[in-house]
């Protein structure tokens, strides 16, 4: 296994670019199994989940086809309908395969996804939706084997507003007979993007970014070339660096409009944040205020940068709240940051962060994607050098993130872990 080694102190400038995100692209490359033809894809990021998904979609039997950030699906060549343990244990997010295959083979075998570091985060949702469309679902040995001559629409409740939850059942129902209406859905940027490639292929959906979306299914779904959204999740953490750093740095081809209350508290801690036109300009202040901080489905602040957000109050003047109200176990960061000198309490699902501790480098353990995140800026605010392991979590979800800090002036390098 490899790690990542961070030389702290180092202040951020200049530009970075951001990629294409990969809760946007994961949903809309699998979308491509709906159409019976070859859809293009444009700004994919290359990431480990994406060569998972790919992987997944081949799998199946779909022609997948890449060149640079173009990823082409071929739905006319799915033969399978079987999404195997070995694939859906390294990406959950498989499981957004189970709506479409339904949708477009009438079957589906899809590996339960297991547990999570940061939550047990079942898909009973996703299942209650679809048996809502008339399939028979049935779980046993670790799989869900499912059966629907044609989904039927529905009117479907979800009790907590899910991101994939939402984006497999708006799939489910892009071919299924009739009008199906999803309430309590999620609204995030992802799942808007997803509904406008279903649009364009042909369903009539509206409602995407409101809490009810309202799905008219079509006969069939026709092929689409379509531009992956950028990243706010990596904009976000791009700002934190900038932010613990001291630093200046503009981050180009991002959307500040998906990461509103991001920025709203990002400037609330005393960093400038300025909208320009090339993307986001950041500014660090002189000193950092303590805020507090509840995660919540979009449009509030998002759990993917809770993580970040909290290296940030490390070097705050005082005293802050961080609460996580998405997932039940996502403070695992929390005591690989206490090895490096930060003082947090944690109660359930709120930490207490205690700023001002100056950061020391030390060797951490990454745990899981957005915890790898915060160990690294971390890393670079500390003094000395933090020892980042198990740095394979980063490579899921940031595309060349080593090159494009040490672009901004950072000093890391990867190398292996000792056995
Ligand atoms: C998506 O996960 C994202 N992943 C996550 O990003 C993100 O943290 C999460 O949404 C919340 O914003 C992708 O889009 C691929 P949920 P998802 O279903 O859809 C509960 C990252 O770092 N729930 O919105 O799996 C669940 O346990 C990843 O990029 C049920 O109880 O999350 C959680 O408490 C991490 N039953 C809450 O809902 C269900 O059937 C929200 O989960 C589904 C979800």
């Amino acid at each position: 296994m490899e790690k990542i080694v961070v030389e702290g102190g180092r202040r951020l400038e200049g530009t970075v670019a951001i990629s294409g995100a990969k809760n946007a692209a994961l949903p809309i490359l699998i979308s491509g199994i709906l159409a019976d033809g070859c859809s293009v894809y444009r700004n994919v990021p290359d990431l480990r989940d994406i060569r998972t998904v790919m992987a997944l979609l081949k799998n199946l039997g779909v022609h997948v086809h890449t060149n640079g950030d173009v990823v082409e699906v071929d739905g006319a060549s799915i033969k399978n309908h079987e999404a195997p343990y070995n694939l859906v244990k390294t990406m959950r997010a498989s499981v957004l395969v189970l709506g479409p295959l339904l949708a477009r083979l009438g079957k589906a075998r899809v590996s339960l996804p297991g547990g999570c570091a940061i939550g047990a985060r079942p898909v009973n949702l996703h299942l209650k939706g679809l048996k809502h469309m008339g399939a028979d679902i049935r779980l046993e040995h670790g799989y869900i084997d499912a059966q629907a001559d044609r989904l039927k629409g529905a009117c479907i409740y979800f009790d907590i507003p899910t991101v994939t939850g939402t984006e497999n059942l708006m799939m489910a129902a892009a071919l299924a007979e009739g009008t199906t209406t999803l309430k309590n859905a999620a609204r995030e940027p992802e799942v808007v993007a997803l509904a406008e490639t279903l649009t364009r292929m042909g369903a009539r959906i509206t409602g995407a970014g409101t809490p009810e979306i309202v799905i008219s299914g079509a006969k069939a779904l026709t092929p689409v070339t379509v531009d992956i959204i950028p990243d706010r999740i990596e904009t976000g953490t791009f700002m934190i660096a900038a932010a613990v750093t001291g630093g200046d740095v503009l981050i180009t081809g991002c959307k500040p409009k998906h990461l509103e209350a991001v920025i709203h508290k990002v400037r609330q801690a005393g960093v400038k944040v300025e909208i320009d036109p090339k993307g986001l300009h950041v500014v660090a202040g002189n000193g950092i205020s303590s805020v507090d901080v509840k995660t919540l489905p979009y449009p509030g602040f998002p759990t993917d940068m809770q993580a970040q957000f909290m290296v940030l109050m490390c070097l705050a003047d005082g005293l802050s709240v961080i609460s996580e109200t998405i997932f039940e176990n996502r403070f695992i960061h929390v005591c690989e940051l206490r090895r490096m000198g930060a003082e947090i309490k944690v109660s359930g699902n709120t930490a207490v962060v205690q700023g001002g501790r100056p950061l020391t480098g030390a060797p951490v353990m990454a745990t899981d994607l957005r915890a790898s995140a915060s160990l690294i800026l971390a890393g670079l605010a500390a003094r000395g050098l933090t020892e980042i392991s198990r740095v394979y979590h980063i490579d899921r979800g940031y595309e060349a993130i080593e090159k494009k800090l040490a672009a901004l002036g950072a000093r890391l390098w990867r190398t292996r872990e000792s056995p």
